[in-house]
C-alpha cells in the first residue's frame, strides 16, 4: 500500500503517518504538505526513511496534487487550515484550502481512481446545549457556525457530490477535539500549558462552560486506519472518545498537574460566536469496525501531553511569541 498523507506535517496527520508506518510494517506513506504556519517538517523526523517520503506542495496546486495522486494507491486527506479564531480574523485561506484544495483532491482522485478517506470535523455539526441529552450522530443536520466549520461542511459536501455523481471510493470522518503531542500552540491545551511554562496565566474564553469532547491525537489516528482499511465505501463515521469537560474544568486540571492553584487563570473576551458543546454518539465506528479508544484516562493523557511540552521546549518556543501577539491583537 502506497499511502498519499496530506496535511501530514501538521498536528494529526503526522502522528497517523507515524502510527501507520509502525501499524502496517508493509505499506509507504507519502506526505504531501505546503508547510504553512502550521506545519512542521520537524514532526516527522526519525520516520523510516526506506518508507516514506515527503513532497512539499500545494493542495490547491491542480499539477502537483494530480501527480502525487497519480503515483498511490489512497489518499487521506487532513491538509486543511485548522484554528477558529483564525477563520475569524482571516476567512480566505480556509476557503482556498478547506474548500478549492479538496476539490482539487476529488478531481485528483476521480481521474485516477484512487481510493480516498476525508478527515473532517464535528463541528460541521454546530453546536449543542449544556443539559441536552443527544450527541452529534451521522443524522445530524449540518449548521456550522464559524468560518472554518462552513468551509469544512463544504468539503464534506463536496466530498459526498462525488461519491454519488462520479462513484469515487471515498469515505468520511467527523472526530471531536484532540489533545496530545505536537498540537500547535495557538490551540487551547497547549497554549495553557506553554503560558504556564512562560510564567504567565491560562486564558479562558468568556464564561469557561463551554463543553469540548476530547480525544487522543493516537485514538483518532487508529479510528482512521480502521476506517480505511474496513470502512463501507460512501460511509461517514463519527470518532469520539466519551471525553467531555468543560473549558474551565480542563484548565484547573492542567493546573493542578502543573503544581498550581487551581484557580489561578484569567477571564478573557469570548470568541464571537463561540460554540457551546460538542459531543460524538461513536456508536457506528464501536459497532460496524471494532474500534475503541485505548486512552480513556483523560488526566494521564493530559498529564503526558504535559510532559511532552516540559521536554520539547525547541519545538514550541519559536511558534509562541508570534501565536501570543496575534491574540494580544484580538484581545484574547
Ligand atoms: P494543523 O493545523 O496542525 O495541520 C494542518 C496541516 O496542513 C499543516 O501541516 C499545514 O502545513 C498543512 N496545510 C495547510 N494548508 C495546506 C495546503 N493548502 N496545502 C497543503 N498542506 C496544507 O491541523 P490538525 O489539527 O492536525 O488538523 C488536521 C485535520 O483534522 C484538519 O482537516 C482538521 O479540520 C481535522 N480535525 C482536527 C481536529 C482537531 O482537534 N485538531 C479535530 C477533528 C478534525
Ligand atoms: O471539534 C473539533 C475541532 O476542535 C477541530 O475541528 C479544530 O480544528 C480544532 O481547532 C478544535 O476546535 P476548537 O475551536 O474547539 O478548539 P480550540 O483549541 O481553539 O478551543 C477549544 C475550546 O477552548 C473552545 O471552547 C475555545 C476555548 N479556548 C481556546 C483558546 C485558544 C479558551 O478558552 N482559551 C484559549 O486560549
Amino acid at each position: 500500500m502506497r499511502l498519499l498523507v496530506t496535511g501530514g506535517a501538521g498536528f494529526i496527520g503526522s502522528n497517523f503517518a507515524r502510527v501507520v508506518l509502525e501499524q502496517r510494517p508493509d505499506w509507504h506513506v507519502i506526505v504531501y504538505d505546503a508547510l504553512t504556519y502550521a506545519g512542521n517538517k520537524t514532526n516527522l523526523d526519525g520516520l523510516d526513511s526506506n518508507r516514506f517520503n515527503f513532497i512539499q506542495a500545494n493542495v490547491c496546486d491542480e499539477s502537483a496534487i494530480n501527480e502525487a495522486v497519480a503515483s498511490v494507491d489512497a489518499v487521506v486527506h487532513f491538509a486543511a487550515e485548522s484554528h477558529n479564531d483564525n477563520s475569524l480574523t482571516s476567512p480566505w485561506p480556509f476557503v482556498n484550502t478547506n474548500i478549492i484544495g479538496t476539490y482539487r483532491v476529488l478531481e485528483a482522485v476521480q481521474k485516477h481512481q484512487k481510493r480516498l478517506h476525508h478527515i473532517s470535523t464535528d463541528e460541521v455539526y454546530g453546536d449543542l446545549e449544556l443539559d441536552d441529552p443527544a450527541k452529534f450522530t451521522p443524522q445530524t443536520p449540518y449548521n456550522p457556525s464559524s468560518p472554518y466549520s462552513s468551509t469544512k461542511a463544504s468539503s464534506d459536501l463536496l466530498v459526498r457530490a462525488w461519491i454519488r455523481s462520479f462513484g469515487i471510493q471515498a469515505t468520511i470522518s467527523n472526530c471531536s477535539n484532540n489533545y496530545g503531542p505536537y498540537q500547535h500552540v495557538e490551540k487551547f491545551i497547549p497554549r495553557q500549558i506553554t503560558e504556564i511554562l512562560e510564567g504567565r496565566k491560562p486564558k479562558l474564553y468568556g464564561n469557561g462552560q463551554n463543553v469540548r469532547d476530547w480525544i487522543h491525537v493516537e485514538d483518532h489516528s487508529m479510528g482512521i486506519l480502521a476506517i480505511l482499511e474496513r470502512g463501507k465505501i460512501g460511509e461517514t463515521y463519527l470518532i469520539g472518545a466519551n471525553g467531555e469537560k468543560n473549558n474551565q474544568e480542563v484548565v484547573e486540571l492542567i493546573l493542578e498537574l502543573m503544581g498550581k492553584e487551581p484557580s489561578d487563570y484569567e477571564h478573557v473576551n469570548d470568541r464571537p460566536g463561540h460554540d457551546l458543546r460538542y459531543a460524538i454518539d461513536a456508536t457506528k465506528i464501536n459497532e460496524e469496525l471494532g474500534w475503541r479508544p485505548k486512552y480513556t484516562d483523560f488526566k494521564q493523557g493530559l498529564k503526558d501531553t504535559i510532559g511532552w511540552y516540559k521536554n520539547n521546549e525547541e519545538w514550541w518556543k519559536s511558534q509562541k511569541a508570534k501565536t501570543e501577539s496575534r491574540y494580544k491583537e484580538i484581545g484574547r
